[in-house]
């Protein structure tokens, strides 16, 4: 697959007066990579990149993103265009299978998403013997490594079942996200219903009670859609990095799926807009409205506090979901008929940000946590929620990588190396010789 983007040029490295020849790949977006695949068996050097900042780990055709110019392409369609016009179910099978939907295709897998929407009864009990306020991560990752013991037959051969191990994944987890929170809220289970879509569904497990029925509005369904969708995929993120790493070992979908729910759950990464909204209500409730404070205390070199929802490792301009995040976000106050102080305090934060020497040096830009949130809190859900949101939004990316990693012909066991910089080799000490180091 890799090969046919090798160029014919190379690039030439000169170690102790040899000469080395690189290759050269160019991706379909004009991307570039030299290739050192066979560096350290050639020169017995390896090449060393912390937090992997100029490291391609693989060739991917699922998501293109171009941080400069602020792009992001699933399969190559763009992430406007998918907000705009497909429901989150279209772009998941769109991230699984490479294509669109058919009309036929999307009924199908709206049905397969239907029928597998139930969990096995006995895992409701394990609900009841996590403790209360228990983290609904916490939570998440534990149930999606347990479907494992549940469900064994999809792990035995995983390509031919992935249609139906896709479509079981993204509508148990939806579920188990829904029964964590009814658990959290001492709330009956609500059990999902055939007759309605995703989003529909989820809200109303999250939201019907047997004292107060849920009302399903359109346009909290479809800013759910969207929020789930512009959270589909984002190439090789650390969540997705993790999903790729733990599966490279041969693991099965579920347990390489709860590993990166839990790199997710870091609040540099998704636990970010959690973040976000535990900064914007102390703002509110404890500061008095003054922001300025933490945009001077983020500038501080002596303080380790930074802006939650800034900043983004590929992004260097600005990060294309915030923009339609942000436009969804006054539409949805409106449609609701929401007024909320925190808009407000985010919207000064930001325009503060966007002025200020310090976040343009840098180019710290708001990014996908920054606004999501306030729409979250807008249609009910509670601070402690928005991570599993972002999982449920991540997981068809995640199966999408996980399924090109497993079938890829260049597929190695991820395994990194080091530059070793500890004590050199030393005699060993009898214990009654020891001293304190
Ligand atoms: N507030 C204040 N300063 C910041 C921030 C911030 N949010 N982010 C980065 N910086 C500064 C950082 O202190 C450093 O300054 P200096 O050069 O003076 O030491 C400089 O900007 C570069 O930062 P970095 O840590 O080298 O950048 P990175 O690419 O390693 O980290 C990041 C990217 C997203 C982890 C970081 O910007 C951050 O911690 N942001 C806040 C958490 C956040 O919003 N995460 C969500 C990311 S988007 C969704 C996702 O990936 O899940």
């Amino acid at each position: 697959m890799l090969e046919k983007f090798i160029k014919d040029e190379k690039a030439e490295l000169i170690l102790e007066g040899k000469k080395y020849e690189l290759p050269i790949i160019e991706g379909v977006e004009g991307e570039k990579a030299i290739d050192i695949r066979s560096l350290r068996k050639d020169s017995g050097y390896i090449t060393l990149d912390s937090g992997y900042m100029n490291t391609g780990s693989c060739a991917s055709e699922i998501t293109f993103l171009d941080g400069e110019e602020g792009i992001l392409n699933y399969r190559g369609y763009s992430i406007e265009d998918l907000a705009e016009k497909c429901s989150f179910v279209e772009v998941a099978y769109l991230l699984v299978h490479g294509s669109l939907p058919t009309e036929d295709q999307r009924q199908e897998f709206s049905r397969m998403l239907s029928d597998n929407a139930l969990i096995h009864e006995d895992m409701i009990h394990f609900f009841d013997s996590f403790p209360v306020n228990s983290p609904p991560m916490a939570i998440l990752s534990s149930m999606v490594s347990s479907l494992c013991s549940f469900y064994p037959e999809m792990t035995e051969n995983p390509f031919e079942n992935i249609d139906k191990m896709a479509a079981r994944l993204l509508s148990k987890v939806r579920t188990i996200a829904a029964f964590s929170y009814k658990k959290s809220k001492g709330q009956p289970l609500v059990y999902p219903r055939h007759d309605l879509s995703y989003c529909a569904n989820f809200l109303n497990m999250m939201f019907d009670s047997p004292v107060k029925p849920y009302e399903i509005q359109p346009e909290v369904v479809a800013a759910l859609n969207k929020l789930l969708i512009l959270h589909g995929d984002h190439e090789q993120n650390c969540s997705t990095s993790t999903v790729r790493l733990v599966g490279s070992a041969r693991v099965n979908l579920y347990a390489s799926i709860s590993a990166g729910i839990s790199a997710l759950w870091g609040p540099l990464h998704g636990g970010a807009n959690q973040a976000v909204m535990d900064m914007l209500e102390n703002i509110y409730h404890y500061d008095n409205g003054d922001f300025m404070k933490y945009v001077d205390r983020a500038k501080d070199p002596n303080d380790s506090f930074r802006l939650a929802g800034f900043g983004h490792r590929v992004y260097k301009t600005f990060d294309p979901r915030m923009r339609i995040i942000k436009k969804a976000c006054n539409e949805v106050l409106e449609a609701l008929n929401v007024q909320d102080p925190l808009l407000d305090i985010a919207k000064s934060l930001e325009e503060v940000a966007l002025n200020d020497e310090y976040f343009l040096k840098r180019n710290l830009y708001p990014n996908v946590d920054f606004y999501s949130g306030i729409i979250y809190r807008a249609i009910g859900i509670p601070n402690n929620m928005f991570t599993v949101m972002f999982a449920l939004g991540r997981l068809p990316g995640w199966i999408a990588h996980w399924k090109e990693m497993w079938d890829d012909p260049n597929w190695r066991i991820g395994r990194p190396r080091q530059i070793y910089i500890g004590p050199p080799c030393r005699p060993f000490v009898e214990i009654e010789d020891r001293v304190a180091e």
